[in-house]
């Protein structure tokens, strides 16, 4: 792999900042860029490296795929237009689920159903529209690295793919985090002045939800496992866990309820002690907070009949299910 990784220890914060804005610059001349936030730390650590650098001139573009957390496209732009960041929502959900109809596979809900969306449908009318070359994205080293090594399709790597973006897409990517791991990326963004909620949230996938689901990402299985996120998120908020998530399983499963036979879904939930996602360990959470986790996403939650908790470590089990 041609890029090189800045270790924690050999990060010079001020630096690096000082250095990635000119870049952005650079890059951009006079010209407008097309900016892709997702509310993930990595790309609000972009932001504002963008912002600084370019001002008003860099349009920030928050994409509504449908596949967000409850509520989150609205608490993103509030917490950026505090920043002095105007986010613009873009609405795509109808796009996404039109391209995610009917595939099960997972390498192709990536490549379909996510990156051939965001980039040539969505991400190629926002860049032309308005004359920009270049699209900032939050592509940190563990992308890459998982991505080269043939983990998976991270949704946000391209070149390394042999994707020319000036010739798929029309426009240049830039991606000023790629040389750096999780924990540094939060340490940059603490100096750029984002606030704490942000710059030490969980990771969050690109593809969102569609990570989430096995099997067909409908509008109401994303709902379904959107509903068993908030209640994972909300329980485990205090937890100290790197990550921690719900997925919807593709199989249903007999239960039992008022007394009557109910086939239903089955939630999983995970919870990570990591410290880049490069490998992993299942917290080991007391049982009366697993419990209550389970009560609550079989009474909130319509039709789950079962919660389990993974017990598995990376590897061989993923951070994500899909
Ligand atoms: P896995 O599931 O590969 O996840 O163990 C490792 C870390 O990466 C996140 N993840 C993604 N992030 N685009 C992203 O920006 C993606 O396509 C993607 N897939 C997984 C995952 O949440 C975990 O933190």
């Amino acid at each position: 792999m041609e890029i090189q990784e800045i270790q924690l220890q050999d990060l010079d914060v001020e630096a690096f900042i000082a250095e990635q804005v000119k870049a952005i610059g650079d890059a951009a001349g006079d010209n407008q860029a097309v900016n892709a936030l997702s509310g993930g730390v990595d790309s609000a650590v972009v932001t504002l490296l963008g912002h600084r650098a370019m001002g008003d001139r860099l349009r920030t573009y928050f994409i509504e795929n449908g596949l967000m957390r409850e509520g989150e496209p609205e608490y993103i732009e509030k917490i950026f237009a505090d920043l002095g960041v105007k986010v613009e929502i873009i609405d795509a959900k109808e796009q996404f689920f039109a391209a995610l109809a009917g595939v099960t596979d997972p390498e192709e809900k990536r490549d379909k159903g996510i990156t051939q969306v965001f980039y040539k449908d969505v991400f190629g009318k926002l860049v032309r529209d308005c004359g920009a070359n270049v699209l900032l994205q939050g592509t940190n080293y563990t992308d890459v690295e998982e991505t080269v090594a043939g983990v998976k399709r991270q949704h946000n790597i391209l070149a390394q793919l042999g994707i020319d973006t000036e010739k798929a897409y029309g426009y240049k990517v830039l991606e000023p985090i790629i040389r750096l791991r999780k924990p540094a990326v939060r340490i940059v963004g603490k100096a750029l002045g984002l606030p704490e909620e942000i710059f030490t949230r969980p990771p969050f996938p690109g593809p969102a939800l569609a990570t989430r689901v096995i099997g067909e990402a409908t509008p109401e299985r994303i709902a379904l496992v959107r509903s068993a996120t908030t209640i994972v998120e909300a329980e485990l908020a205090d937890c100290g866990a790197f990550q921690y998530l719900a997925i919807l399983h593709e199989d249903k499963v007999t239960g039992l309820r008022d007394g009557k036979r109910d086939f239903g879904h089955q939630i999983e939930v995970r919870c990570w002690d990591s410290e880049d996602a490069v490998t992993g360990t299942p917290t080991n959470l007391p049982f009366e907070m697993l419990r209550k986790i389970a009560d609550r996403i079989t009474t909130e939650i319509l039709g789950v009949v079962s919660v389990t908790y993974n017990i598995t470590a990376k590897p061989p089990s993923c951070i994500e299910a899909v």
